[in-house]
C-alpha cells in the first residue's frame, strides 16, 4: 500500500529525475510552438504592459518574421533596381552606402541566436499606449499600427497591428494574385511594421542629422553653417510639397508635414531633387520597404516594383497632392512620426516577459502528470 512515507522513501535521484525531466523535456507541450516562441534568440522581448497571451504571442510571431525579411535584405547591391528605388541612384547616395549597409546589418542581427557574442538591445514590448497615439488619424490620413519611443528599444503595439497578416501568408497569397503581385504595398505585414520599428532604435538606426549653427569663422559670408553628424533615425518628409494645416477655427500656421511612409513617398524620397542626398537613407520606412522587397525576392523570385515612380519631372510630382498622398492602405498615420518622446512617469525598463505565457501553466500541467505517473508507478512497484 503507497503511503506519503513510501513515496519520499523513494530514492531521491528517481524523484528528481522525474520532476525535473517534467520540466525539462517538454516535448508534446511547450515544443508544439517552439517555432513561434523565439525562446533562443539572443535579444529578449521585455515589458508587456497591457498584451494578454494572444497580443504577445502575434508580437513574438512578428519578430520572429521581421529577423527572416532582414536575413533577407543583407548585402545589397546599390546598382540594382530594387536598391535605387528606395535609397537613390549610386551616385547620389554614395557618401552615404555605408551608413546604410550598417543599418541593416545591425537590424538583421536581431536574428542572433543565444551565445552569440553580438546581442543586439532587448526589446520593450507593450500594448498599454502610453503616450495616446493609437487613435490619432483617421481612416484617409491612417492611423498608427506601432510606435517608438524615444528612439529607445521601446515599442507599444497598437490594436491595429494585431489585425496584420503573419508574412509567410501574406506573402504567399499576394504573389499568387497575377494582376497586383507587383504593388509592394500588398505585401506590408506585421514583419514590415516591426522593421520600421527597429530602425527607430538609435542602437540599431543610424542617420544624418543637420543642424544650422552659428557661423563663427572670421569673414564668413553667411550667418549660419550646416553641422553634419550621426543620431538616431526618425522619419523623413517630403520637402517642396505644400503642406497641409489642420483645421481650426480661424487662421493658423500650424503645418502638417507629410511623413514618408509607404511605398509611394519611400520611393519619391530616393528621386525628388527637393529631398535631400540622405533623405531616403535616413528613413526607417524605406528600410522596412527594401527588406519586405528583397524577402520577396529570395521568396518567389521577383521584384515587386510598383508603383514606378516616373513622372518625367519633379514638378508634376510636387504639385500634384494625389500622388503625394499615394497609397490607399495607411499602415501608419501619415501626418504625424511614429517616434513619440517618452512621457514622464512612463517605465523606462520592462521586467522579464514569461517564456510564454501559456507554457507556464503548461509546465505546471506536465509537473502534475509527471507526479500522477510517479504515484501509478510507485503503486505499480510497490504493489507487486
Ligand atoms: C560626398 O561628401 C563629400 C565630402 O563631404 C562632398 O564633397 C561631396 O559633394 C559628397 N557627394 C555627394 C554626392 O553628396
Ligand atoms: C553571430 O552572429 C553573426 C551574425 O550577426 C554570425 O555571422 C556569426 O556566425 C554568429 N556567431 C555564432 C557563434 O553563432
Ligand atoms: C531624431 O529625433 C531625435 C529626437 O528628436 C533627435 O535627437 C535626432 O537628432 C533625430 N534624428 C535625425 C536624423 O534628425
Ligand atoms: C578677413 O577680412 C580682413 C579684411 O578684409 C582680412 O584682412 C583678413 O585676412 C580676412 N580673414 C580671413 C580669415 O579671411
Ligand atoms: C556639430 O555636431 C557635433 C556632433 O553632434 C557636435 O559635437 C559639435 O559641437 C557641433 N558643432 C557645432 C559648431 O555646434
Amino acid at each position: 500500500m503507497l503511503t506519503v512515507q513510501k513515496l519520499l522513501s523513494l530514492p531521491v535521484f528517481l524523484s528528481a529525475t522525474l520532476i525535473a525531466h517534467a520540466l525539462a523535456a517538454p516535448q508534446g507541450f511547450i515544443d508544439e510552438d517552439k517555432k513561434d516562441s523565439n525562446l533562443d534568440y539572443a535579444a529578449a522581448l521585455t515589458g508587456g504592459e497591457g498584451c494578454g497571451d494572444k497580443e504577445l504571442k502575434a508580437i513574438r510571431e512578428g519578430f520572429d518574421e521581421m529577423n527572416k525579411i532582414f536575413q533577407a535584405a543583407l548585402n545589397p547591391d546599390f546598382t540594382r533596381e530594387a536598391e535605387v528605388e528606395f535609397f537613390g541612384p549610386p551616385d547620389r547616395i554614395s557618401n552615404y552606402t555605408a551608413m546604410i549597409e550598417g543599418n541593416l546589418r545591425r537590424a538583421a542581427q536581431y536574428g542572433n541566436r543565444e551565445g552569440n557574442a553580438t546581442k543586439n538591445p532587448d526589446i520593450h514590448v507593450r500594448c498599454d499606449d502610453p503616450n495616446g497615439m493609437c487613435d490619432e488619424g483617421d481612416k484617409k490620413k491612417g492611423k498608427h499600427y506601432v510606435y517608438n519611443i524615444g528612439n529607445e528599444p521601446h515599442i507599444n503595439f497598437c490594436n491595429k497591428y494585431f489585425d496584420m497578416d503573419p508574412l509567410d501568408d501574406k506573402v504567399d497569397e499576394e504573389a499568387d494574385e497575377d494582376q497586383t503581385k507587383n504593388d509592394l504595398l500588398n505585401y506590408y505585414n506585421r514583419a514590415t511594421a516591426w522593421a520600421r520599428m527597429v530602425m527607430h532604435f538609435s542602437g540599431v538606426g543610424t542617420a544624418v542629422v543637420v543642424q544650422a549653427v552659428a557661423n563663427t569663422q572670421p569673414n564668413a559670408t553667411s550667418e549660419w553653417s550646416l553641422n553634419f553628424s550621426e543620431g538616431p533615425m526618425n522619419t523623413s518628409v517630403l520637402a517642396g510639397v505644400k503642406d497641409a494645416h489642420p483645421e481650426t477655427n480661424g487662421p493658423n500656421n500650424i503645418r502638417i508635414l507629410k511623413h514618408a511612409f509607404g511605398v509611394t513617398r519611400a520611393k519619391l524620397l530616393a528621386t525628388l531633387s527637393t529631398q535631400t542626398a540622405y533623405d531616403a537613407a535616413n528613413n526607417a520606412e524605406n528600410y522596412a520597404l527594401y527588406a519586405q522587397a528583397r524577402y520577396v525576392m529570395q521568396k518567389k523570385n521577383f521584384y515587386p516594383n510598383m508603383p514606378i515612380m516616373n513622372f518625367g519631372n519633379d514638378m508634376a510630382v510636387l504639385t500634384n497632392e494625389g500622388i503625394q498622398d499615394g497609397d490607399r492602405k495607411k499602415f501608419a498615420c501619415f501626418e504625424m512620426s511614429d517616434v513619440v518622446q517618452r512621457r514622464q512617469g512612463t517605465n523606462e525598463m520592462g521586467g522579464a516577459l514569461p517564456s510564454s505565457a501559456s507554457a507556464t501553466s503548461r509546465i505546471w500541467h506536465s509537473q502534475t502528470f509527471a507526479l500522477i505517473w510517479l504515484i501509478l508507478s510507485c503503486l505499480g512497484i510497490f504493489a507487486l
